[in-house]
């Protein structure tokens, strides 16, 4: 950057759900992961981040929900504008404002909605002009997850040889598909063990080994069920994906249990509705709230009825959404 003036921007990014799961890293460091995953952004769950490089401050200033942010949260922001200030080749402070519009911990994931923001905000403030497949490299090296949060609507994270090659890009935009994710938050509880730890631990599963190599097929399953728009197929596997890496979860040691009771409430009711004829499926990521993917002809039913189950504390309706943006 060599002007002398302040520089900022604002952008929004989305959550996202992961269909397949990305659950293991081949490079912790540069966050490479063991296998390719496939999401869909999430229409009502975001960060907005701001940022704002100004050559009056001694330190970077970084606040996230209103809190000064400290310890592990403030050096992997940091860590991450460090990034972009090497490639902009200057090294001015900058200061950080970030809002997620849900709360962090619960197991939706703040992460990646957090890093693909700040990812997009910082390059435009720092005056880099990237292609998207850049940025979407760029903010996974600050959260796996959030590379899948650049682009729009169903997105697949290749996995890639190094670091160039592992980048989401979008499979089919937003309005491809009328599904829908209801999000039933049983617990707002922070996790005792967080994602990039519990990545570290699946070497430890003995079921790692036949779930990587069952992940081919399931990802080439699930990529027809899309083409197809086979729901049916659809829900069967991304259902079967997400109790897989629960089990890996599960038997790894030390043993990761992210479910609370409510949580299997919930699952046991998806399932007798749907052997009633009222069609969904779950799937969770590392903690205790179902997200329940159905058409969006029974979306009104289901959230109906899912207010009803026991421990169900919120619902959050999700469309496909698109990926992060700048903002006004
Ligand atoms: C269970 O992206 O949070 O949600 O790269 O260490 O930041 P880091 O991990 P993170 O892991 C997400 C794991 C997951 C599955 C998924 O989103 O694919």
């Amino acid at each position: 950057m060599k002007t002398k003036t302040k520089a900022k921007a604002k952008a929004k990014a989305y959550s996202n759900i992961a269909f397949i799961k990305y659950w293991g890293k081949r490079n912790a460091s540069l966050r490479i992961p063991v296998n390719s995953s496939i999401s869909m952004n999430l229409s009502s769950v975001y960060t907005l981040t701001s940022v704002e490089f100004d050559e009056k401050l001694k330190d970077d200033k970084i606040k996230i929900d209103g809190s000064i942010s400290k310890g592990v949260e403030r050096e992997r922001v940091i860590k991450h504008l460090n990034r972009i200030r090497k490639i902009g080749k200057f090294n001015i402070k900058a200061n950080v404002i970030s809002r997620n519009n849900f709360p962090k911990g619960t197991g939706i994931a703040s992460s990646a909605s957090g890093f693909a923001a700040l990812t997009v905000a910082a390059v435009k403030a720092a005056g880099i002009n990237i292609s998207q497949r850049r940025l979407s490299t760029l903010a996974r090296l600050g959260s796996g997850s959030a590379c899948r949060s650049i682009p729009d609507g169903f997105v697949e994270w290749r996995k890639g040889k190094g670091s160039e090659s592992s980048y989401a890009y979008s499979i089919y935009l937003p309005n491809y598909w009328e599904i829908r994710d209801i999000i039933a938050i049983v617990g707002e509880r922070k996790k005792k063990v967080s994602s990039s730890e519990g990545h570290k631990l699946v070497s430890t599963s003995p079921f790692f080994k036949s779930r990587m190599q069952f992940l081919p097929k399931r990802i080439q399953r699930i990529k027809r069920a899309f083409r197809d728009k086979d729901f049916t197929d659809f829900g069967k596997t991304i259902e079967e994906e997400a109790l897989n890496m629960h089990a890996v979860m599960m038997t790894s040691k030390p043993a990761l249990f992210y479910w609370l009771p409510d949580t299997i409430g919930v699952m046991n009711s998806i399932i007798q509705w749907r052997e009633q004829g009222l069609e969904s499926y779950f799937t969770l990521d590392a903690g205790p709230n179902v997200h329940v993917i159905c058409e969006e002809r029974n979306s009104r039913k289901l959230t109906d009825k899912l207010r009803a189950v026991k421990g169900v504390k919120q619902l959050i309706v999700n469309k496909p959404s698109i990926g992060a943006r700048l903002v006004g």
